[in-house]
């Protein structure tokens, strides 16, 4: 029942679940509504970077109703895409000063990544334990300077405009892609540049090309290779693509 509630959440997202080398226990447990989450430690690695990262050991235990998207527990995987944006982040770009607003941060490493990167991040999402936990990782890792929103796409209260705004593996909901749409409208500055990263998705794909005529956006497409490592399979090489977009 465990592993097929494991493949269910996974299946919904048709992408795998991520390596996790050099894990280690670590005994924190945390209440969230009626389940205990329970975390364990992982080291992230790239050449010149090295994070230590509090993660969810538990993901299938937090699944209360696979039948509601809100209560499938996305934010607590550190999915493929988010390892991929922050390889290239870490490869290719530079926050220097600049203000970010990662979407849908979950496990949150892009964003801290950026914020290693001199960005001076806010992290977003609508699961309060998300937050959580990215502070928790942002504190281990040295991060002083973050903010952090609990915000749900559908009723976004922030005002602010960032110069960046980054998502990984956010945009696979076409009920919910209008709602990102309408945040970028809103909350992206004049020349403010776009990031986002996804396992080949077809609808995001349909997205980031209608958003680039509606925001009038020039894009520069790469691809990232992330090592994927599931429980009794060989690992794998998966290759995930990152969109920047900036204003035309
Ligand atoms: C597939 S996960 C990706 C998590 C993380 N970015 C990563 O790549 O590891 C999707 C994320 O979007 C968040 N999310 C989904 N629906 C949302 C909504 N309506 N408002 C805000 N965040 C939402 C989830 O909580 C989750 O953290």
């Amino acid at each position: 029942m465990v592993s097929f509630v494991v493949l269910f959440v996974h299946c919904l997202l048709f992408i795998s679940r991520p390596a996790c080398e050099h894990c280690s226990g670590m005994g924190n447990d945390v209440l969230q509504g009626d389940s205990m989450i329970t975390t364990r430690e992982i080291a992230f690695h790239l050449p010149g970077l090295d994070l230590s990262l509090e993660i969810v050991a538990n993901v299938e235990d937090l699944v209360t109703d696979p039948e509601d998207d809100d209560q499938i527990p996305y934010w607590a995987e550190l999915w493929p895409a988010a390892r991929g944006l922050a390889q290239y982040i870490w490869e290719r770009i530079d926050f220097q000063g600049a203000t970010v607003l990662e979407l849908g941060a979950g496990l949150g490493l892009p964003g801290l990544v950026a914020a290693l990167k001199g960005g001076l991040v806010t992290f977003s999402d609508y699961i309060e334990e998300s937050l959580d936990i990215i502070a928790r990782n942002a504190r281990r890792n040295g991060i002083q300077a973050a903010s952090y929103l609990l915000a749900d796409w559908r009723d976004f209260q922030c005002d602010k405009k960032f110069d960046w705004i980054i998502g990984s593996d956010v945009l696979y909901n076409p009920t919910l892609n209008p709602y990102v749409a309408g945040i970028l409208e809103r909350n992206l500055s004049v020349r403010g540049q776009l990031l986002f990263s996804h396992p080949s998705r077809p609808v995001t794909m349909q997205f980031i090309d209608d958003i680039k005529r509606s925001l009038g956006l020039q894009e520069e497409k790469a691809v990232q290779v992330v090592t994927v490592q599931e429980p009794g399979v060989p690992q794998f090489n998966q290759g995930i693509d990152i969109h920047h977009l900036t204003k035309i």
